[in-house]
């Protein structure tokens, strides 16, 4: 099915007045998406939030059954966060590690991941090793197998980085850690929403999304997939009586699903829209989202490559909605302002998201065009147009 992008223009009234090519950061929301959050904040100032979210029970049990879908799990196996962040330190905390351990990761990888990684390691003795990208820029999957031994512990990767259109062979490296017996979690924060996910084709045993950027979902949300079968290989590193139950002065007993990754408390309203988010993206088909996503930003890279002094800098055998570039003598932040002025959105990559990457490729701020289903190709040509023309000043 391909997309009506008049109907997804109306459905989400800013295209109107503002270029978006900041979907990587945070998209615009569609209006399912505002009119869910909105509609129950109204409801929690009218009857009371615990009275509230008794009556909604339904739209939050959604947002589970809408997750799972889209990932193909099961409900059971979803924990809801406040962020990808949190999501991924969720899992990530609670792996048990020890001196020696090895923890295997990309190029690619996000920098608050390799922060935590960083810290665990200092904690646990535990080593990090970074897996080399092959000549398309992209994890190499055939080092990855000459790396592996009884030590390694963990493969964490970032599907999609946030500086660049590259997408990671996520579910090749998923089978090399299934067939080891090694646990994998998979960073999907940016591919989720522009891209069909299927937790079985990549045999990740957890995945980590945010809801704010290609789900089109509120800021202030998150969640984690949790494979059945490895949530028993590691503990929740925080617990509240939401997650475990209190049975006795000695004990506590953890939920039997993925709410022992969850806290109590939570933003309702951004909950339930997260599920109002899910729900609009599987309406147009996650397929149908990639293939105009991806046709939407090869536009963007053919004309970026046409402009004098733009060089494009994404890597990768298949590229997504990301777009990054350097222009000749401009700063990527003045060049934000200059489209702002013009209302038009774009962002900027900075080494300390994806350090590993950018100092191997020299790079220090790059230019990010983010491209979504609902932009046009009319779109495309005033971006680079404007461009132009900020370039030429
Ligand atoms: C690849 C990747 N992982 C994780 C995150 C963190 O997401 P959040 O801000 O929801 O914690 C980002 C945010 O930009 C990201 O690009």
């Amino acid at each position: 099915m391909s997309i009506d992008i008049d109907r997804a223009r109306s459905e989400t009234p800013r295209c109107a007045s503002v270029l978006h090519f900041n979907n990587a950061g945070a998209s615009l929301t569609p209006l399912a998406v505002s009119d869910a959050v909105l509609g129950f904040l109204t409801r929690e100032a009218e009857v009371g939030g615990y009275e509230a979210e008794l009556e909604r029970e339904g739209d939050i049990a959604n947002t589970y059954n809408a997750l799972a879908k889209m990932l193909h799990c099961r409900r059971e196996e979803i924990a809801y966060c406040e962020s990808a962040t949190r999501a991924w330190d969720m899992a990530f905390y609670g792996i048990p590690l020890k001196p020696g351990d090895r923890i295997l990761t990309g190029m690619a990888e996000y920098g608050s991941n390799w922060i935590a990684m960083l810290q665990r390691a200092r904690q646990t003795g535990a080593v990090i090793e970074v897996v080399p990208n092959d000549d398309c820029g992209q994890i190499a999957t055939q080092a990855l197998l000459g790396m592996l031994d009884e030590r390694v512990k963990l493969i964490a990767l970032t599907h999609v980085p946030s500086n660049g259109g590259l997408v990671n062979p996520a579910a090749a490296v998923g089978k090399i850690a299934r067939d080891a017996g090694i646990l994998y979690l998979l960073d999907a924060c940016q591919s989720a929403g522009q891209m069909p996910l299927d937790v079985r084709e990549l045999s990740c045993d957890f995945l980590s999304a945010t809801g704010r950027k290609f789900l089109r979902g509120p800021r202030g949300t998150g969640f984690l997939y949790v494979r059945k079968e490895a949530m028993e290989r590691l503990e929740p590193p925080f617990l509240d009586m939401h997650a475990a139950e209190w049975v006795s002065k000695n004990d506590y007993r953890l939920q039997p699903d993925a709410r022992r990754f969850e806290a109590f408390e939570a933003n309702i309203a951004a909950k339930i829209g997260l599920g109002a988010a899910v729900d609009y993206a599987l309406s147009w088909g996650l397929d149908a989202i990639r293939e105009r996503v991806q046709a939407l930003a090869a536009l963007v890279r053919l004309r970026l490559d046409a402009i004098p002094g733009v060089e494009v800098c994404d890597l990768g055998r298949e590229k997504c909605g990301i777009v990054t570039f350097t222009v000749d003598g401009h700063d990527p932040w003045k060049l934000r302002e200059s489209f702002a002025e013009r209302r038009m959105n774009m962002w900027m990559s900075q080494p300390s998201g994806t350090r590993l990457d950018m100092e191997a490729r020299h790079l220090t701020k790059l230019c990010r065009a983010s491209v979504h289903y609902y932009n046009t190709e009319e779109e495309v040509e005033r971006f680079c147009r404007a461009l132009t023309e900020i370039t030429r000043a």
